[in-house]
């Protein structure tokens, strides 16, 4: 860049009232000099003053408080063998729709896994009981298990951080890719940490702190990598959409897809009931005739306690972060410009800053406002969108917290459980505590089965039966 060049940036950056970012200019060494100019031409400052302005003059920000909210309708889980039979045609239009190569795997992998304590990638985590796989390996196995099922490729896209991508790109090239073969890396976007009045924060004298834009950003990043294009060239018609954080989420379901295929919906989402009024998810609800999600934080506590005659929670649709996306639909969130987009959300952080002498602090309070997108905002600009209830234990067991609630800890037993669970009902001798564990640790491979109903197929089909005992591998 030249010295012109550097000067027309500087000014832009005074134009936008952020001529703080240059405080150190004179003392910076020429390295510093550089990285700070790389970083600032890299920002669009027109793009970000627009929402800036938005969301802190405008109040331009998802409608999260409104009250009128009610709770989603939703599709019943199919309780009973008979609930299971009368599913059977939209079983059948899921399985048609993955053989013909309509759906792809989307997995949000960024994220700052802050609560968990993670320096790594939250994908490289080990998250099974007896093989300690790694959660991108547990999803890999899950999405060669459905190639092989249906006999038609996968395309997997992987979302990862600024933070996350490389360390995430050099796993999988260690690990071979898990032999799966159509995966797809896409880096999400980023956003300037601010303070309450819209000012960039410094992180460093010669760097503007940034976080990741929310996992939102995943649609501008599907347009702005060309994903979405070679989606549509691949005539995909349908993303699976899941987290990294929760192993138990069902990458490649027939139920799922057929009920999103057979509701011509463009937005489906799968709901556990909540187990109790503060349980940290999100709850799908209908605001003017639309669905949406009320965040746990957003949610008031009169409605989260609110119970029915029967005593059931009335707002109790728990989102699990698993959705399926309609590929037409969302080409329309395509992050060219603001109108194109999902509404930011502001959270106040504490952000690592510098003082006025330009050395490094943490602040023990918060300091800065980060903004970030959340996928679900795309919810009420669908006018098709459906709820699918699951059973808690099939679909839903995130890992959040270094421990307690929602915990690696937590993870492992209710794997144990469900594992158990799927040998009981094959017939199994296997011994159980009053929570449904068994007395030593067992593993069954998505290879061999991600659901009740393939592991028992497969079970029956086995030859001769691995014994059930401590350490039992079934793969
Ligand atoms: C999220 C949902 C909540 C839902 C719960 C289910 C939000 C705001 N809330 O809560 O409604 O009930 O999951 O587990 O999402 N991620 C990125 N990039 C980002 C931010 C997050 O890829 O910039 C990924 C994370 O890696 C994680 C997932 O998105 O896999 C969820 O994000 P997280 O911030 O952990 O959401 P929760 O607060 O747990």
């Amino acid at each position: 860049m030249t010295d012109k060049q550097a000067k027309e940036l500087r000014l832009q950056f005074c134009k936008y009232g952020q001529e703080h970012v240059f405080k150190f200019w004179e003392i910076l060494s020429s390295e510093e000099q550089l990285q700070l100019l790389q970083q600032a031409k890299s920002l669009n400052l027109d793009y970000l003053s627009q929402i800036i302005e938005n969301v802190l003059h405008k109040n331009f920000q998802p409608d999260r408080y409104a009250s009128i909210i009610t709770p989603a309708k939703f599709i019943k889980f199919p309780n009973s063998e008979v609930d299971w039979q009368k599913c059977k045609e939209t079983i059948a239009i899921g399985e048609q729709t993955i053989k013909a190569g309509k759906v792809a795997a989307f997995t949000v992998a960024g994220g700052e896994g802050t609560r968990l304590g993670c320096v790594v990638p939250k994908g490289i985590l080990q998250a099974t009981p007896l093989k300690k796989k790694s959660l991108f390996q547990i999803f890999a196995e899950k999405i060669k298990a459905a190639e092989r099922k249906y006999e038609t490729p996968i395309h997997w896209i992987i979302m990862t951080s600024e933070r996350a991508h490389n360390e995430t790109i050099e796993f999988f090239g260690k690990n071979d890719s898990f032999e799966v073969e159509n995966i797809h890396f896409v880096k999400q976007g980023q956003m300037p940490a601010i303070t309450n009045d819209g000012k960039f924060i410094m992180e460093t004298r010669s760097k503007i702190a940034m976080h990741p834009d929310g996992h939102g950003g995943a649609l501008k990043a599907l347009g702005r990598s060309g994903l979405l294009a070679m989606l549509e060239n691949l005539g995909i018609e349908i993303i699976s959409y899941f987290q990294i954080d929760n192993p138990f989420a069902r990458s490649i379901d027939p139920y799922f897809i057929g009920s999103h295929v057979k509701n011509q919906s463009q937005v489906s989402s799968r709901m556990v009931r909540k187990l109790y009024p503060e349980e940290k998810v999100g709850v799908f609800c209908e605001r003017k005739g639309r669905s949406c999600v009320v965040e746990y934080s957003d949610l008031p506590k009169e409605q989260a306690m609110l119970r029915d005659a029967a005593g059931n929670l009335v707002f109790c649709a728990g989102n699990t972060g698993i959705h399926l996306l309609d590929v037409q639909f969302i080409k329309q969130f395509n992050g060219k410009d603001i109108h194109s987009e999902i509404p930011y959300h502001i959270a106040q952080k504490i952000v690592p800053t510098i003082n006025s002498l330009g050395e490094p602090i943490i602040p023990q309070v918060t300091n800065g406002l980060k903004l970030e997108m959340f996928i679900f905002d795309i919810l009420p600009f669908a006018e098709k969108t459906i709820v699918l209830e699951s059973d808690r234990l099939s679909n839903f067991s995130p890992i959040k917290n270094m421990d307690g609630l929602d915990s690696l800890k937590t993870c492992l037993q209710d794997q144990l459980k469900l594992f158990t669970s799927w040998l009981l009902v094959a017939g199994t001798d296997i011994p159980t505590d009053a929570n449904g564990l068994p007395p030593f640790d067992i593993e069954i491979s998505p290879m061999f089965a991600d659901n009740k109903y393939d592991f028992l197929t497969k079970w029956k089909q086995l030859a001769s039966k691995p014994a059930i005992m401590a350490n039992q591998y079934i793969e």
